[in-house]
């Protein structure tokens, strides 16, 4: 039997697949080979979840159920076992990030880099709302269907970055944070989590666009995705702390998976409209207004 990391690689490798599939069936929901390849990951998941929850703890509710081994709370902390009879039955179920991140040393710094991936102009914060809040008025159902599940994966990243700025910054001393010019922000946060960018910009919702019409919601997406990515390529650039840098890496890969994914579902769009234009244009709404 494989040992727990094995098994926690394999889950992450097969759960990465599952996910980008997911995400390609949305625009794509007819393509027989993508179907297949779903079809094959989803159990794979399943027995492997399963697995790891008989031999450890859950990583889902749902595999809790399957390992036959209840389920007592959710904890983001180690697993703790009940003393007495009940260590038999009831098992906490431990919470996992998309991507592990366990950063050991303080770095306020760092921290104060990393930040604007939270609350910043491009950060994962304005990533997931502007999905979440577009998708509504996306008259396509498949790329409406798209954006819930980058808008929520969205929220999965911001989660990674404030673990990441939280452990970077739990132990840290107030003479730490003079000499890491965190001095400014520990005075009005000490060291908890508020959206900001990396240069003391607070978080607002003018960050993103939701304006309802799908060409332009899709151009502004694509071009969120490059400033992430961007924001990313810059990160990486300055950090040298490999606890940092991979978690840092995975969110990269991500956005240009979905610069990718964004870019399929406007040609989707496009192939449904009257392309004589060179730039995409809203065909119905020029027709409406004799524009065309
Ligand atoms: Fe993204």
């Amino acid at each position: 039997m494989a040992g727990r990391a094995e098994l926690m690689d394999e889950i992450n490798e097969v759960s990465f697949a599952l996910n980008e599939t997911t995400l390609y069936l949305d625009t794509h929901p007819d393509d027989q080979q993508a179907l297949a390849y779903f079809n094959e990951l989803a159990p794979r998941r399943k027995e492997l979840l399963k697995e790891y929850a008989q031999s450890y703890e859950p990583l889902t509710s749902t595999a809790s159920a399957g390992s036959g081994r209840k389920m007592q709370t959710i904890s983001s902390g180690p697993t703790v076992r009940r003393p007495g009879k009940e260590e038999q039955t009831y098992v906490e179920l431990r919470k996992r990030l998309q991507f592990p991140v366990n950063i050991t040393k303080t770095c306020p710094k760092t921290a104060r880099l990393i930040i604007s991936q939270f609350g910043g102009p491009d950060g994962e914060l304005a990533a997931s709302m502007r999905y979440l809040s577009q998708r509504y008025s996306m008259p396509c159902r498949k790329i409406g269907g798209l954006l819930t599940d980058i808008g929520t994966e969205e929220l999965a990243h911001m989660e990674m970055i404030c673990a990441m700025v939280y452990q970077l910054t739990k132990n840290v001393t107030v003479e730490e944070a003079k000499t890491a010019g965190f001095d400014a922000y520990y005075i009005d946060h000490t060291a908890a989590l508020w959206p900001q960018a990396a240069g003391g910009i607070p978080f607002n919702a003018c960050e993103f666009q939701s304006k309802g019409d799908a060409i332009t919601d899709l151009t502004e997406d694509l071009a969120a995705e490059q400033k992430a990515r961007t924001t990313y390529d810059n990160l990486i650039r300055m950090i040298d702390n490999p606890e940092v840098r991979e978690p840092l890496k995975f969110l990269r890969a991500r956005e240009i998976v979905h610069f990718q994914r964004f870019g399929e579902a406007l040609e989707n769009l496009k192939d449904r409209l009257d392309s004589r234009n060179f730039y995409y244009f809203n065909a119905e709404f020029d027709k409406q207004f004799s524009l065309v």
